[in-house]
């Protein structure tokens, strides 16, 4: 993987030789034409996310940034910015104690028959230290996979449901996200297993990648939890191996758009006394078992 490089009026800083990577040279408060678009999905492709500093989006020149990469979505389970249906506000005051939103290793929603193909975060108040976010990259994960634990996987399903939203394995109370964030919880529907391949290929790369994560897999197909539940920890132990992973530090206006299939993520609850304010789209793409293996 190159270094600091220039593509077609762009400047692209990997943060790692495995995910991440600043983009300079772009203004997102106006429409993208057509081939810088494209060129910004060929780059979501490589480095899986790609963060864009000093922005300062509007939620209009958000949702429209969003739709550059897929149509937008609206998510169950977590109630929206009013008057915003496609806008998660993803907030945490600096009263708050407990959770945070997105405070454990995840893809986001991937227990819904189409998870979000991607999901962009804006910064708009971040806190004078800590509230970084992780990502890792589930392509370098799958290459590097012992080849025992990708003969398991490969060609089998994993059982997603949206635990924290459920009935069955809702978290109790005093763990929960605090009051800045309005959850759903306790809708039976969330607890339905939903079957997706263990193992996806990347549209544009033909990488493979794996999806598991521990936030939303509770077995894999043909297993039962218990049988399930050391494999899994193996596979999540490696899958976040830190060379496998980008940490973030956000300044205000940032944007940051990542491939939700190809990675985990994890939001780091370590500002406590401060507040931070990030607003949260999501565009849709191909189904997980459109990109099976
Ligand atoms: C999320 O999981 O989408 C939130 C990430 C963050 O707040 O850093």
């Amino acid at each position: 993987m190159q270094g600091t490089h220039q593509t077609d009026g762009l400047t692209v800083t990997p943060l790692t030789s495995a995910i991440g990577a600043e983009i300079e040279g772009v203004d997102l408060s106006t429409p993208q034409p057509a081939d810088l678009a494209d060129q910004l999905r060929t780059l979501l492709a490589r480095h899986h996310v790609l963060f864009f500093r000093a922005q300062h989006l509007d939620l209009e020149q958000q949702k429209r940034f969003t739709e550059g990469f897929g149509p937008l979505l609206t998510l169950p389970y977590v109630t929206p910015l009013e008057g915003e249906p496609q806008v998660i506000r993803v907030y945490k005051g600096a009263d708050e104690r407990g959770g945070v939103f997105g405070g454990d290793w995840h893809t986001d929603f991937s227990f819904l028959e189409r998870p979000p193909a991607g999901s962009v975060l804006s910064a708009h108040t971040v806190p004078p230290q800590g509230g970084d976010t992780l990502w890792v990259s589930q392509a370098a994960a799958w290459e590097a996979l012992p080849a025992p634990l990708k003969e398991l996987l490969a060609e089998r399903d994993a059982v997603h449901v949206g635990k924290p939203y459920g009935v069955k394995w809702a978290p109790p109370l005093d763990t929960q996200t605090g009051a800045g964030m309005k959850m759903a919880r306790g809708d039976a529907s969330a607890d339905e297993d939903r079957l997706h391949p263990a193992v996806l290929r990347h549209p544009l790369t033909g990488r493979q990648m794996l999806f598991l994560n521990p936030t939303y897999v509770v077995r894999l197909d043909g297993m039962s939890e218990e049988e399930s539940r050391p494999i899994l920890e193996a596979v999540q132990r490696h899958a976040i191996r830190p060379e496998f992973t980008c940490r973030f530090r956000w300044s205000p206006g940032t944007v940051a758009v990542w491939d939700n299939l190809a990675t985990q993520h994890y939001a780091v609850n370590d500002y406590q006394g401060f507040e931070r304010l990030m607003y949260r789209t999501t565009f849709g793409g191909l189904s997980p078992r459109e990109m099976a293996a």
